[in-house]
């Protein structure tokens, strides 16, 4: 447990020193000369002297400081902190739940009928035959917060007759649940374990009573699991507590996601920026992936050098604009802002500006990456904070973070598993 601490202060302290490249926004990059205020000298000048970036991401061949920075990102990311366990390790280290239903990680699921897309098959196959063996070796209760469409209760009662309390605020998930649940049904002519509650779940909901409502002959006797597939924004925080306060709740297993939601921190340890949580939101795989920035980017970039021109410093433009031109990008978004068609400078004058700024773009694309870099480091003090919570409470046997999905299909792939 030790390496989580000790991983979370080298975290912390690569954060406190790039934190100018980590709190800033790409709109400001031109008019706030953040490649010059940012990227720290040495690293500045060896990229400057990259000519031509067909590839981003095989730039770090090249360069020695790139290098360095990269294989720094990579050491402080979760990936990378040996007290995070790969999903397959994970049996190993609970085999007081994970070895006696080897059944259930065997039994093979067609998920043909389950009215899922790929992506949400595979996560709900991979946390569900988790949490069902779990569950049945302790014969506990499930608690699906966040339920969505409650696919992971469905899954639970549908393939292993779990009891499932499937919690959600909204109103529209509850009945897309319901409707979904009763389309399988009526496939398979089976009953359903699934109840379904509509409440804004917070630090202080009281699980007990809602269980004892929903399933008056379960006798609770520190026999509940908590869990949550991309639990999102401060949901996490309100599970985390009430996982903490709650004597019956012995499990609690969430995939959090959402980081840009959440502006507190559980140890009490960092303050991040609404900036720094949107890019903790960031994959690194994806971006690889996609290789390319997308050309809005530099057109929202140049814009604002326009609106500053124009005395507006605090639009907000939103997407889908034209990315054919910058001209019919700045044009759509000037109006979108409610600037006057005869105040809206010409075709060519855009098009001139766009031209004067047009040597910014391969620096920017450049910035862009050593943010994405950056931002696996910043996802792993978000989710460090809430392990060193969990463990300084005491509470728990055991504490860990999980390195559950392949990234590439499911790019907020980290669990936190607590166990009392
Ligand atoms: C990202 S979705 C995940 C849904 C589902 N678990 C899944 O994987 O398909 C998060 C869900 O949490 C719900 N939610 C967010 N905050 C909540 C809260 N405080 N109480 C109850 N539900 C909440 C949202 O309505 C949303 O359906």
């Amino acid at each position: 447990m030790a390496e989580y601490s000790s991983h979370f202060e080298k975290v912390l302290n690569f954060i406190n020193i790039y934190q100018e490249l980590i709190n800033c926004h790409l709109v400001d990059f031109i008019t706030d000369k953040l490649w010059d205020k940012c990227i720290p000298e040495k690293l500045k000048s060896e990229l400057e002297s990259v000519n031509t970036i067909d590839d981003i991401w095989t730039v770090n061949s090249m360069s020695s400081e790139l290098n360095n920075f990269v294989q720094l990102t990579r050491s402080l990311s979760l990936e990378s902190c040996p007290a995070v366990i790969h999903v397959d390790d994970l049996a190993k280290l609970l085999p007081q739940f994970l070895n006696k239903e080897q059944s259930v990680r065997n039994k093979l699921i067609h998920f043909k009928f389950e009215l899922m897309n790929a992506k949400k098959s595979y996560e709900i196959e991979v946390l569900g035959k988790l949490i069902a063996e779990m569950a049945l070796s302790t014969n506990s209760l499930v608690i699906d917060a966040g339920a969505g469409k409650a696919y992971l209760s469905t899954y639970l009662s549908e393939h292993f007759d779990i009891p499932a309390l499937a919690i959600d605020s909204s109103q529209v998930c509850q009945k897309g649940a319901v409707n979904r649940q009763e389309k399988i049904q009526r496939r398979k002519q089976s009953l359903t374990k699934v109840r379904y509650i509509v409440q804004e779940l917070n630090d202080t909901t009281d699980y007990n009573s809602i269980v004892n409502k929903n399933y008056p002959d379960w006798y609770l006797n520190k026999n509940l699991i908590l869990t949550g597939l991309h639990t999102c924004g401060m949901l996490v925080h309100s599970t985390i507590r009430s996982f903490l306060r709650s004597k019956d709740i012995n499990i609690l297993f969430i995939v959090p996601c959402c980081y840009h939601l959440v502006d507190e921190s559980l140890s009490g340890n960092w303050n991040f920026s609404k900036n720094a949580r949107m890019l903790a939101q960031q994959s690194i795989e994806r971006s690889k992936h996609n290789k390319h920035v997308s050309p809005s980017l530099f057109y929202r970039s140049v814009l604002q050098v326009v609106l500053h021109s124009m005395g507006r410093y605090n639009a907000k433009v939103g997407r889908g604009g034209p990315l054919d031109n910058f001209a019919d990008y700045a044009k759509w978004a000037l109006s979108k802002i409610g600037i006057d068609n005869k105040q809206i400078p010409s075709v060519d004058l855009l098009q001139q500006i766009y031209e004067d700024h047009r040597h910014f773009e391969p620096k920017l694309r450049l910035f862009q990456m050593l943010r994405i870099y950056i931002s696996s480091v910043v996802e792993a003090a978000i989710m460090l904070d809430r392990i060193i919570f969990l463990q300084n409470s005491i509470q728990c046997s055991k504490v860990m973070i999980v390195r559950l999905f392949d990234p590439t299909l499911s790019p907020r792939c980290y669990a936190i598993i607590a166990i009392k």
